[in-house]
């Protein structure tokens, strides 16, 4: 009897390391939503993709400010007064101008305040979009690919010969 304890032991406790291992691997620890449910089912494969409008007609700050901005309203009704008028979404859509009410989407990419970051550097070093959001033009509904992790960062900046002193991106 007495021989078996100590492998039983071993056992034990090789099991909880390989539990805890395996916890470590699978736990959550970014619990957004990648992928939420918007207020409008807008569909980048079908405007970007199908339609190849340029990612930049409707991001049109990506390249100057220090966001890319999301279109309002009135950009949509440019074309959505007269194409899909009869669709139930763009029903929908037609109703949000017309209460001159943005449309309350949601956001997925959010950088802590202490973080500092913009698009124009990193699109005037010739970084595509899809480096950093994936494939958009194939998202039916948009998905973030990215972990906005402070790792993601460095490794790109140490791949690229760009600056990884703590001030570049804390200030
Ligand atoms: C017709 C206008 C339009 C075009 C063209 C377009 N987008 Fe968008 N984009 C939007 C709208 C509206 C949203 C917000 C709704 C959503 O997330 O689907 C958005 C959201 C995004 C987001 C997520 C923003 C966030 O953090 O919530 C990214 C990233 C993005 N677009 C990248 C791109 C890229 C890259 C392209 C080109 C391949 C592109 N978009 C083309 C209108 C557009
Ligand atoms: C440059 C023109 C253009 C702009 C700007 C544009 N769209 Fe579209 N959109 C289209 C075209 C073309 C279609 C495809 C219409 C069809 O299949 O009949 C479409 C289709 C859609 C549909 C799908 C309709 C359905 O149910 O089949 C939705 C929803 C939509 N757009 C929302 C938006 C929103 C929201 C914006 C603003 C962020 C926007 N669109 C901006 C051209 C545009
Ligand atoms: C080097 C990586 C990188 C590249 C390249 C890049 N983005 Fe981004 N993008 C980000 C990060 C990081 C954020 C979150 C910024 C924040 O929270 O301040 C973001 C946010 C966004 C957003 C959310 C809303 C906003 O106003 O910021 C949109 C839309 C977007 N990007 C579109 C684009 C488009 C279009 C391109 C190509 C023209 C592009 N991005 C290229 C990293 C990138
Ligand atoms: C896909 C690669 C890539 C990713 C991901 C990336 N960067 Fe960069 N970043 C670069 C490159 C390349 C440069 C250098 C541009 C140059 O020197 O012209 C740069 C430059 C910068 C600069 C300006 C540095 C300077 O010396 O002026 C800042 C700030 C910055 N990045 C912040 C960030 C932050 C914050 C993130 C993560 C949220 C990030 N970057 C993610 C590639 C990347
Ligand atoms: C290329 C950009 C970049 C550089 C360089 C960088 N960081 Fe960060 N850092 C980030 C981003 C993005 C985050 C937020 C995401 C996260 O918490 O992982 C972050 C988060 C942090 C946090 C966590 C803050 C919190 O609220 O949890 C600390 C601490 C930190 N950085 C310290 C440093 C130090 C020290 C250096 C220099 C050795 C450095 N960082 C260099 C991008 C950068």
């Amino acid at each position: 009897m007495k021989k078996l304890v100590l492998p039983l032991l071993l056992l034990c406790a090789s099991g909880l390391t390989l539990g805890a291992l395996a916890l470590l691997y699978n736990l959550p620890l970014d619990t957004r939503d990648r992928s939420p449910a918007q207020p409008i089912p807008f569909s980048h494969k079908l405007h970007a993709g199908d339609y190849q409008i340029d990612c930049r007609f409707c991001h049109r700050h990506a390249e100057s400010g220090p966001v890319a901005g999301i279109p309002d309203v009135a950009l949509c009704r440019s074309c959505h007064e007269h194409i899909a008028t009869e669709k139930a979404t763009i029903v929908q859509l037609k109703g949000y101008w017309e209460r001159a009410e943005p449309i309350p989407w949601l956001r997925l990419h959010q950088l802590p305040d202490h973080v500092y970051f913009t698009h124009v550097m990193h699109l005037r070093a010739q970084i595509d979009c899809r480096y950093c959001h994936g494939e958009v033009r194939t998202m039916v509904q948009m998905r973030r690919v990215a972990s906005l992790k402070m790792g993601w960062c460095l490794n790109c900046h140490r791949d690229n010969q760009a600056s990884i002193d703590c001030w570049t991106c804390h200030i």
